[in-house]
């Protein structure tokens, strides 16, 4: 409606007023007519400007954005040389199918067929796009008109926030609720969880959608079976879309089995799933994402990408394609990638966690993702908070923590409503896909730290 109105007022003003006299007022919608984008009211902020450049100007080691600092896999790197070497095929420097290159929905249809149990479609059940991103965004962009509402589970991976609201969607948000751990232990991802009465009562005629982000990111949080089941019982009750968010879908520990909720009972017919090369095989800079779902969803997202990217880099799309041969050859076997991958991220995760203990915050044990929560609330005498101040504790505490021991987080307030900012302003969210040596420079910060601490 309101898309309507917009040209319409803008004649009016400049036609009409104008002819009857108004000059001035004229001029000033016409100066400011260009200036104005309705729809990015109240998503023009975002933390990671800042974040991202007080880490580049303080810090010694960067634990704030996510991405691994470790080269990708060797058969990846030598099948993107390939493509680009020409060698095989100097077609993959041009265009290849808009929604995706043959080879890579061709492997992505059997892997997905057989991961999910039914027959995949390559060229109507697949699509790909630039990054997991770009698919969030068709999504959103599809299917989210004004006046509908869209259920975010907080913390949340924060472009969804922003995005839904470009669509003209209204987001509602239901946090994770922490319950303590048991004394002495500390927390683990899976104690935060959802209040079923409280999820249950954000339904409603409006909801169109709830976006799902399992391995989660920021908490690390893998939904269980039951937590699954809920979610996908109520979408079925109130006939709303899943957008199923399982970027770090192979990067699970603790032999936790992540659980795609397009497998439950009347699911695949409203879930989109959302997937990503830059997680799977550590490539994020190569932005190769995915989506697979039913074809009446899916014809909609290519309808977007059609319109807006149209086509995603054909090199990078090949060389994930042969990434997902080789895996799909050593399914499930000890040279795998998808095995080896998550096997040494528990690890390093482990590493971070004794780091971070020993220091005094409380790390809460992810159980799958590139991250980590910690609790800071003890630091409260050493960074001490300001009362009634707009900025959440967390993110001074992120900020004084990278100038003064030059160690980079993000403030997990950063991942929640502006609303609920401050409920959740005690933890920050650290990144341990990194090399060795990273992990080693951040626990030789912390144990610096450690010392200063209990020096007299
Ligand atoms: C939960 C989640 N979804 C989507 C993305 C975007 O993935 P991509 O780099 O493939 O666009 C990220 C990246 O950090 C993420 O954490």
């Amino acid at each position: 409606m309101l898309r309507r109105v917009g040209p319409f007022l803008r004649h009016f003003l400049l036609e009409r007023n104008c002819s009857a006299g108004y000059s001035s007022y004229c001029s000033e919608a016409k100066m400011s007519r260009p200036v104005q984008a309705r729809r990015l009211e109240g998503v023009d902020k975002n933390i990671w400007v800042e974040f991202v450049k007080l880490a580049a100007t303080y810090s010694t080691v960067n634990l704030g954005q996510g991405f691994p600092d470790f080269p990708p896999p060797e058969f990846l790197k030598e099948a993107f040389s390939r493509a680009v070497s020409g060698e095989e095929e100097h077609m993959l420097h041009q265009y290849t199918r808009a929604f995706g290159h043959p080879p890579l929905v061709k492997i992505l249809a059997q892997l997905f067929g057989k991961l999910l149990g039914r027959d995949l479609d390559p060229m109507t059940n697949v699509m790909v796009t630039v990054g997991a991103y770009q698919a969030l965004f068709c999504c959103f962009q599809a299917f989210i008109d004004e006046g509908d509402e869209v259920i975010i589970i907080e913390p949340f991976f924060d472009c969804y926030e922003p995005m839904v609201k470009m669509a003209g969607g209204t987001p509602v948000y239901i946090p994770l609720r922490p319950k303590a751990p048991k004394e002495g232990k500390l927390m683990s991802s899976a104690d935060w969880q959802l209040d079923p009465a409280e999820l249950a009562s954000k339904f409603s005629e409006q909801t169109k959608a709830i976006v799902l982000n399992s391995p989660n990111n920021p908490l690390g949080k893998v939904f269980s079976r039951g937590e699954l089941e809920l979610i996908a019982d109520l979408c079925v009750k109130h006939d709303a879309l899943c957008i199923s968010d399982e970027v770090y879908e192979w990067l699970v520990y603790d032999g936790k089995q992540h659980i795609r909720i397009a497998s439950l009972p009347g699911m695949w017919d409203r879930t989109v799933i959302i997937g990503s090369a830059g997680k799977t095989f550590s490539v994020t800079g190569w932005k190769v994402g995915w989506t697979v779902g039913p074809n009446r969803l899916l014809q909609h997202l290519r309808t977007v990408h059609q319109n807006s990217v149209y086509h995603c880099a054909t090199a990078a799309q090949d060389a994930v394609a042969k990434g997902f041969q080789r895996e799909l050859e050593h399914y499930g076997k000890p040279d795998s990638y998808f095995v080896q991958l998550p096997r040494e991220l528990q690890q390093k995760r482990d590493q971070l966690v004794q780091s971070l203990v020993a220091v005094g915050m409380k790390p809460i044990i992810p159980e799958g993702t590139y991250f980590l929560v910690a609790d800071i609330s003890e630091f409260k005498s050493e960074v001490p908070d300001v009362p009634n101040s707009d900025e959440p504790y967390d993110s001074r505490f992120a900020k004084w923590m990278v100038k003064n021991k030059g160690l980079a987080a993000i403030p997990l307030s950063a991942f929640y409503c502006g609303a609920h900012k401050d409920n959740y302003n005690t933890f920050i969210r650290f990144c341990f896909a990194k090399e060795d040596a990273t992990l080693k420079a951040a626990d030789d910060i912390l144990q610096r730290w450690k010392l200063e601490k209990t020096a007299p």
